[in-house]
């Protein structure tokens, strides 16, 4: 699968094997990282919202981390990238999202 990564107008984009996360990924320093702003990887700080650009219909359902840090924002497409364990295409953009953790 291709993951893309667009960031203040530039595409950053490579062939990673399917089920790779891509936080665990940018904690190993391989793409994503640099361009992708994470924190926890644990479902918990929101720091890994992404807006998802392309593919979004091939990713499972949120689930309940995303659910409860999301609140209110997965309409506007976003999804944790900690909690996404992508199997096909997906182009995702962190630009303009902001995503407050939740309160304990
Ligand atoms: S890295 Fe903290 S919620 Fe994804």
């Amino acid at each position: 699968m291709i993951v893309t990564f667009e960031k203040a107008g530039e595409r950053f984009a490579e062939e990673l094997p399917a089920k790779t996360n891509l936080v665990v990924r940018a904690g190993i320093r391989k793409f994503p990282w640099p361009h992708l702003r994470y924190g926890c990887g644990m479902g918990k700080c929101g720091k890994c919202a992404c807006r998802v650009l392309a593919g979004a219909e091939t990713l499972p359902a949120p689930n309940w981390q995303e659910e409860r840090v999301l609140v209110g924002r997965l309409d506007e497409g976003l999804r944790l990238a900690c909690q996404l364990w992508p199997e096909q295409n997906l182009t995702l953009t962190q630009d303009d999202v902001q995503v407050a953790p939740p309160r304990p």
